[in-house]
């Protein structure tokens, strides 16, 4: 597929397949994320992998899915995610730009994951304290977000809409992502 096609079909993914992720295939999206451009090349990022099923198992409570449709959107039991990648900020090598660069890193690795078959949710409501204590994570990193893995067990539909942002389920549960069009968010050669 190339790249734009990639990139349009990406989609965040709640539910996934119980199906082991090869890990050399993680550690590969991770060094997509990891040459990802970066303010003033500072690299204040680090990241932990997670695998390990009773870690995958204990992180999940501490996760809030698709605010919109709350809790219909949640992973479905037996559909949970089967890894994660806590995506981290080493305070000491950061600075103003450091959240542009979590930006540009988290879609590397997203992107990454999907040329390998993976889909992938980004999760900003993550309970901080819990992960942080679990992992014993130092005081100079913040725990900037989770993004949560697997294969695919769902396909949600990309639609264009300038009436809402929110996304939906349909009757048999598709979710229904809405995106503003090209022209509410385009001008050429003026505002
Ligand atoms: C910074 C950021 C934080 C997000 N946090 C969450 C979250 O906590 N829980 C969740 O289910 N989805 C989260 N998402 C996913 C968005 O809901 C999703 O990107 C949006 O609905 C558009 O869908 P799409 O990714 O399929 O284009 C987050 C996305 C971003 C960029």
């Amino acid at each position: 597929m190339d790249v734009v096609e990639l990139i349009k079909s990406r989609r965040s993914i709640r539910q996934f397949k119980q199906k082991e992720i090869p890990q050399d295939i993680l550690i590969n999206c991770v060094d997509a994320a990891r040459i990802a451009p970066s303010a003033a090349n500072l690299q204040p990022l680090e990241y932990i992998l997670v695998t390990d099923k009773e870690q995958v198992d204990y992180l999940f409570p501490l996760l809030r899915w698709a605010a919109y449709i709350n809790p219909k959107g949640d992973p479905k039991p037996g559909q949970h995610p089967t890894a994660y990648l806590i995506v981290l900020l080493n305070e000491n090598h950061g600075e103003k730009w450091k959240f542009h660069d979590v930006g540009a890193a988290v879609e590397n690795f997203m992107l990454a994951a999907l040329s390998y078959g993976l889909g992938s949710c980004w999760l900003a409501s993550v309970d901080r304290n819990l992960i942080r204590s679990f992992y014993r994570i130092p005081e100079e990193y913040s725990i900037d977000s989770v993004i949560a893995l697997g294969y695919p067990a769902e396909e949600p539909l990309l639609e264009t809409s300038d009436e809402t942002v929110q996304y939906w389920q349909d009757s048999d549960d598709r979710l229904h992502v809405p995106k503003r069009s090209i022209g509410k968010i385009l001008r050429i050669n003026s505002f």
